[in-house]
């Protein structure tokens, strides 16, 4: 790998590199005039550090706890589609990156490779975080039901519903390229007579969107916790926990599915505002625009117990397979390890709400307490 890479927007810029423009614009693209893709960036810039100084530092680690275990650091991996056409190691090779990083780790239900293989690419390491699987809703009951249970018995920790991409997104940049997958990458999960989400506006996708009552039912269906993910509403944040949620991730998938909708640390107060008056016990997680250690820390600070990075992770992927996922969930370690040091912080437990300032006034956002 280029010794130049040092930060993760030389990944990006590496991935455009190695990529045609066809895998470049389904990996790098959002929706629309991709206003919430930018705007998922700059809203944790407008967010200021308010470091302490002259703090007892010894002893310091990173360890969090979600769902009930202990895990080295509050990073995971986002679920994205199709890795093999970034590059042929593909999930399985995000999965032993990621592992070996002692980060977290969602599978998505459009994965290249079986999830089968990708549990055990990412369990065989003892250092490796939670490792969760994302499921779309499918009109047909009985595969969801096998589905779950080949999850089960794979090891995975924790089922995330996406619950905001009922309808394909209108991605233009993707729509002017057209979805050239390679021979053999396919989503392997996914069933055979169903429209995929890639494949067309509304294509049948709509009738079968799901319901609160079906995303009842399904939590009904397996003993792991489920989160549902692409929340942005405090109001669906307090109705998930009411149904039996484990928690939620706030999300706008990336920019790529509604444009305009705010950015996710702008949603993210108002979501843990509702959530923690609801119940304690419950997990808050955030997506969208992570890109250095200064934004996942302040990711905590504003409240969620982890957050999840998508296509800095990817990028390293598509250029350098393996080593590269692990460069860059390695560059957001060190820097976030450094950011909580320079903020007078020895653990993720004391990053709070007064480490921060606005740099930018937000009118819309008012956070009590
Ligand atoms: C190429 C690509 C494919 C994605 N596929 C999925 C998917 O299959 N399921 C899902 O829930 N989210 C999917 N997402 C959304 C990510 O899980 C995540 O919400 C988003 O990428 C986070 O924003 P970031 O890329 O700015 O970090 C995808 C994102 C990208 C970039």
């Amino acid at each position: 790998m280029n010794e130049n890479i040092l930060t993760l927007h030389d990944h990006e810029q590496a991935a455009q590199a190695a990529l045609s423009d066809a895998a470049w614009a389904y990996f790098s693209g959002g929706a629309a005039d991709e206003v919430s893709l930018r705007r998922n960036l700059s809203a944790w810039q407008a967010w200021g550090l308010c470091p302490r100084v002259l703090r007892d530092l010894r002893g310091g680690h990173t360890r969090c706890r979600l769902l009930g275990a202990e895990w080295a650091f509050p990073l995971l991996v986002a679920p994205m589609a199709y890795q093999r056409w970034a590059h042929h190691h593909g999930e399985a090779g995000m999965a032993m990156a990621t592992a070996a990083q002692g980060c977290g780790l969602v599978l998505s239900q459009q994965s290249s490779t079986p999830l089968q293989a990708v549990a055990a690419s990412f369990l065989q390491d003892h250092e490796h975080g939670p490792l969760w699987f994302q499921m779309y809703w499918q009109p047909d009951r009985g595969f969801t039901q096998a589905l779950l249970s080949d999850v089960e018995d794979a090891g995975y920790h924790a089922i995330v519903l996406t619950v905001d991409a009922p309808v394909h997104g209108v991605r233009d940049r993707e729509r002017r390229h057209g979805m050239p997958l390679p021979d053999g990458v396919r989503a392997v999960h996914w069933p055979a007579q169903s429209t995929e989400p890639g494949q067309g506006l509304c294509a049948g996708l709509a009738d079968a969107a799901p319901r609160w009552e079906d995303v009842q039912w399904l939590i009904a269906q397996t003993c792991l916790p489920v989160l549902l993910k692409g929340i942005t509403h405090p109001q669906d944040a307090r109705q998930a926990l009411d149904i039996g949620a484990a928690g939620v991730i706030v999300s706008n998938h990336g920019g790529r599915v509604l444009d305009t909708v705010p950015a996710t640390a702008e949603l993210l107060p108002l979501i843990v505002d509702a959530v923690r008056g609801v119940r304690e016990d419950a997990v808050v997680l955030v997506d969208g625009g992570i890109r250095r250690g200064t934004d996942l820390f302040k990711a905590l600070a504003l409240g969620a117990n982890a957050a999840l990075i998508g296509r800095p992770a990817l990028y390293g992927l598509a250029h350098s397979g393996a080593r590269g996922v692990a460069h860059v969930l390695r560059l957001l370690r060190d820097e976030f390890e450094i950011t909580l040091a320079l903020s007078g912080c020895a653990t993720v437990q004391d990053i709070g709400m007064d480490h921060l300032c606005h740099l930018v006034a937000h009118p819309h956002l008012h956070r009590t307490a």
